[in-house]
């Protein structure tokens, strides 16, 4: 059911791949819910993807740019304006990426280049789009952007690799670039951060499946869905949430909370029962 929450409003929407990108369900959302926007990928998810599905099925336009490259990122952004003739209302920055995982060195043999490339990627990337918006001028007063973390930022799960160290500078950013933009314009930052999610880049992640299990044992509301997070974020993005800024928020089914549940020890009971009986 749509609510028109976003009716007037105008955006850019980063990281749309494909149908299982968490950013193809908010475009999704956005349109639905009123909203004009640009979206955007780099040239080589424009290439492997199906983004032009999208934009034809949200009546909107493609503009290409590589989030790590601030001259890109300037021209995305006029040309953003000139389609939609005028200040944008709301950005979701969905990005991330780790060579290090996609090459499989585990985080005790990391490759610096890789590194630095991860944390260019997956969070400085968000501090050069906040910065070249607010030089442009090219968000209105009470703006909200977004980004997507996960709660690696705050606790160790294995195999999230240097991408932990990703997510914690992703959120320090939304909290400092989100003190400047709110005392000068108004302008809300925050990441959310969400429940393990079979994506392209969630299937990167070891053992995703198992994680996906554990936490959806671990959630008493079971893990949020794409869907569920394009949801959160329209709300974000609405004019319902004027004064919150500089927050993660947890999407997670109260995974981030628990400790232990039963149904979670449950399954341990089980396979530590079955350990026994094999003489482990
Ligand atoms: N899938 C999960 O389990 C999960 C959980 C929590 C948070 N997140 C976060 O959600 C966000 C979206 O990921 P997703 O799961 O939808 O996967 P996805 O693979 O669909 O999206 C990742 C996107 O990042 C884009 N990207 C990579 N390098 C880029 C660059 N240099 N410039 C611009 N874009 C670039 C890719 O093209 C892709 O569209 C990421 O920040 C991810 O870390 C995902």
């Amino acid at each position: 059911m749509a609510y028109n929450l976003l009716k007037g409003k105008k955006g850019i929407i980063f990281g749309a791949l494909n149908e299982m990108s968490i950013a193809w369900k908010v475009a999704e959302k956005a349109y639905e819910e009123g909203a004009e926007f640009i979206l955007t990928n780099t040239p080589v998810a424009l290439r492997l993807g199906t983004l032009d599905q999208l934009a034809k099925k949200c009546n909107t336009q493609i503009v290409p740019s590589d989030a790590t490259n601030v001259e890109e990122l300037e021209a995305m952004i006029m040309r953003s304006m000139e389609i939609l003739g005028g200040k944008i209302d709301f950005i979701l920055h969905s990005i991330g990426m780790s060579p290090n995982v996609r090459k499989g060195l585990s985080y005790d043999r990391l490759n610096y280049e890789y590194y630095l490339k991860t944390l260019d990627i997956s969070a400085l990337s968000f501090h050069k789009v906040l910065h070249v918006c607010r030089k442009l001028d090219a968000i209105n007063d009470w703006g909200s952007v977004v980004a997507l973390s996960y709660v690696a930022a705050q606790r160790t799960l294995y195999g999230y690799n240097d991408m932990a160290d990703a997510k914690s500078l992703l959120e320090s950013v939304a909290r400092s670039f989100g003190y400047i933009y709110g005392r000068d314009k108004k302008i809300r930052v925050n990441t959310i951060s969400q429940s393990p999610t079979m994506t392209t880049a969630g299937s990167g992640v070891k053992g995703i499946d198992r994680l996906i299990d554990f936490s959806e044992r671990m959630s008493p509301l079971g893990n949020a869905t794409a869907e569920d997070c394009a949801s959160y974020c329209i709300t974000l993005f609405s004019d319902l949430t004027r004064k919150v800024t500089m927050q993660n928020l947890f999407h997670d089914g109260g995974f981030s909370s628990m400790g232990m549940s039963l149904r979670a020890m449950t399954q341990y009971d089980k396979s530590f029962r079955d350990c026994i009986d094999q003489g482990d």
